[in-house]
């Protein structure tokens, strides 16, 4: 049998209150898993359940039907009120209760007859074939994927799934998984994913060498926080690369709402040959009243008229004095950069939403990891190595050094340049040597850092292999391969994903950073000007975007723990004031969460979580007595929307 402890045997017994005692519950699932939970003697064990997250199974949750009928292996309980044909009296003797009806007196050992997958919600994997191939540039290959089944994938706009490379083999027989974006709308039947090809790189030779239409391929998702929040403010959107992907799926979502939303959009690239899909934003440009949009090339010799980083062409005029939301897809330095050029201009953005790189190590040379291993082809006359002393950090927009070794690598467009004594740098970033390799992505440079052995530069947020994080296969996340340790689990357990609380960094609210399995950061983060404000409309925005991704989608067993939780809330609350605030919060936290947990996307929940929502609600309403009348039915209508099917009710009862 497999325990795993959620809330800990032996806490306290009693609430904080000293109200309620509380007891541990062993749920003991038919495949073996045993989860316990905490639940207060005046609780159902269902109710508990649910509020932990754990769904074991639940209809009428009112003692009627008997689905949630468990045998009862240890511990004393009040069995409740129920109907003979939910639970007859022989089955009650013999040892059987409802969770949904049933109350501790003791701790408790229940059987539930269900496997523990069935109580909990996972990423879905879909199988589709490959419909098209498109080479757009000598560095980027145009995905699409048909699958059957596509009423059954829901995402929004910004959100990726992992494709397995069809024929790969981590060596224990799982495929190799590489991150890319949607690059197509929501709404839209066809699945397109942009794919820079780096030469070596797993996926890309997959594309260039093996792939046919016709093909079978899977992927698993959607996941990912960066999505485009719906909202009428004005919107920055900045793509590095094939991050355009994302962006695109955003412009495709904006689209198909006939929006006339202020949107300016900055595209960035290394160089000419990186430029995709230029006709693709002129369409939406030609039929967005309110969008704009520019681009830029970082390569000295490009033809195009702007010849730079994005932060070059970002206007006072686009940031509005801050009133705007800032999308951003591209490498922690152009993230970085831009970052310190918005707060230059004394900006602090409604919203700072991104998705960076966050790892990047250089695998051992040759070390057949199926990722980038091939030479790029660049001459060794093109420009010379850089020194630290020779060159001093320029500013962000300042010329892109070429900086050329013999072994250089190229990732999606970007070069990975190892040299003897690079000297790194990006925008106003203090000079950092580099001693085994350099990493463009878009124009952006990515260095490997000294100063921390977990191969973390928390400045940089940058990479280089070590004894504990060797240098791994190559990762990839919109359309972008990049190189991430082999022991990225272990990192990642070092590294807290997500903060617990609300943290700030200057004046700013710094929301969700969350690292993703294959290694690359989403965040968010407000200004703390507005933090009160700003957090409530980005749990709104959080919160649409869940009901997206559920409505229409959840099981009757789903809903009935969704209705248990908005119940949950009605007893502290009474008219307009509040029974017992700090209760509240904790029952109103619950029925938030329960929403996101249905998605199947740990982003969005950990993206919620992190807004810190409930730590705000529980400074705010500590002594608060007064509520707005509605605010616990508003859990039960946006409930029985759902139940309805009437997607705008949920939607309006949300906003
Ligand atoms: Fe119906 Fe418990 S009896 S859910």
């Amino acid at each position: 049998m497999t325990v795993t402890t959620d809330n800990g045997v032996g806490a306290d017994l009693r609430t904080p209150d000293g109200e309620a005692t509380i007891h541990q519950v062993a749920l003991s699932f038919e495949d073996g898993v045993t989860r316990f939970i905490s639940c207060r003697e005046d609780q159902t064990v269902a109710d508990a359940s649910y509020r932990q997250r754990i769904n074991i199974p639940l209809d009428c949750r009112d003692g009627a039907c008997g689905t949630c009928k468990s045998f009862c292996e240890s511990g004393d309980f009040d069995g409740g009120v129920y109907i003979e044909d939910a639970l007859s009296d022989d089955e009650s003797a013999a040892g059987y209760a409802l969770p949904c009806c049933m109350k501790p007196k003791s701790d408790l050992v229940l059987q539930i007859p269900a496997t523990s997958d069935v109580a909990k919600t996972q990423a879905s994997r879909f199988t589709g074939t490959i419909v098209e191939l498109d080479r757009l540039s000598d560095s980027t290959m145009r995905l699409e994927i048909r699958i059957e089944n596509r009423g059954e994938l829901a995402f929004l706009p910004g959100q990726y799934v992992n494709i397995e490379i069809p024929g790969s083999d981590d060596g224990e027989g799982t495929p190799v998984s590489r991150s890319y974006s949607f690059a197509n709308g929501s709404h839209e039947d066809r699945l397109v994913f942009l794919i820079k090809l780096s030469p070596g790189g797993a996926m890309s030779t997959y594309l260039t060498d093996r792939a046919a239409r016709g093909e079978e391929i899977a992927f698993t998702g959607p996941h990912g926080s960066f999505f485009l929040r719906e909202a009428t403010r004005p919107v920055l959107l900045l793509a590095g690369g094939t991050g355009l992907a994302p962006i695109l799926s955003m412009l495709r979502k904006l689209h198909a709402d006939n929006s006339r939303r202020k949107v300016h959009l900055i595209y960035g690239v290394s160089t000419d040959t990186d430029l995709v899909a230029l006709d693709e934003i002129e369409f939406f440009a030609e039929q967005l009243p309110g969008l704009t949009w520019d681009h830029c090339v970082s390569d000295p010799a490009s033809s195009a008229v702007n010849k730079g980083y994005v932060m070059s062409l970002i206007e006072p005029a686009h940031l509005y004095d801050g009133d705007v939301a800032i999308y951003l897809c591209g490498p922690p330095p152009m993230v970085e950069s831009v970052r310190k050029h918005v707060a230059q201009a004394g900006i602090a953005p409604t919203g700072f939403y991104y998705e960076k790189f966050a790892l990047a190590a250089r695998p051992e040379a040759g070390a057949e990891t199926g990722t980038v291993q091939k030479t790029e082809a660049l001459s060794d006359e093109a420009a010379p190595v850089a020194t630290p002393e020779a060159r001093p950090a320029p500013a962000p927009d300042a010329d892109d050094p070429i900086i050329v070794a013999s072994d250089a690598r190229s990732i999606a467009g970007q070069q990975t340049l190892p040299a003897a004594d690079l000297a790194s740098w990006s925008g106003t970033r203090p000079v950092v040597a580099a001693d085994d390799s350099l990493t463009r992505i878009a124009g952006q440079p990515l260095w490997h850092s000294e100063s921390d052995d977990r191969g973390l530069d928390s400045d940089a947020g940058l990479l280089r292999p070590t004894a504990s994080h060797p240098a791994g296969p190559a990762r990839s996340i919109a359309g972008q391969e990049v190189f991430a340790p082999s022991s990225l689990e272990p990192l990642h357990e070092a590294v807290p994903a997500v903060a617990t609380e609300t943290p700030t960094v200057g004046d700013t609210v710094a929301g969700p950073a969350v690292v993703g399995s294959q290694g690359y950061q989403i965040g968010e983060e407000h200004p703390a000007i507005h933090e009160s404000d700003a957090l409530f409309e980005a749990r709104a925005a959080l919160e649409l975007g869940a009901l997206e991704l559920t409505f229409g989608r959840l099981s009757t067993q789903q809903l009935a723990g969704y209705r248990l939780l908005a119940d949950a809330t009605v007893p502290y609350v009474d008219g307009d004031r509040f029974v017992d605030a700090a209760e509240y919060t904790e029952t109103n936290a619950a029925f938030h969460d329960y929403l996101f947990a249905q998605t199947g996307n740990d982003h969005l929940l950990e993206a919620y979580k992190a807004l810190g929502v409930k730590g705000r609600m529980s400074e705010v309403l500590r002594n608060a007595t007064w509520c707005h009348p509605l605010c616990a039915q508003d859990h039960i209508d946006i409930v029985s929307a759902f139940e309805a099917g009437d997607h705008d009710a949920a939607r309006a009862l949300i906003t």
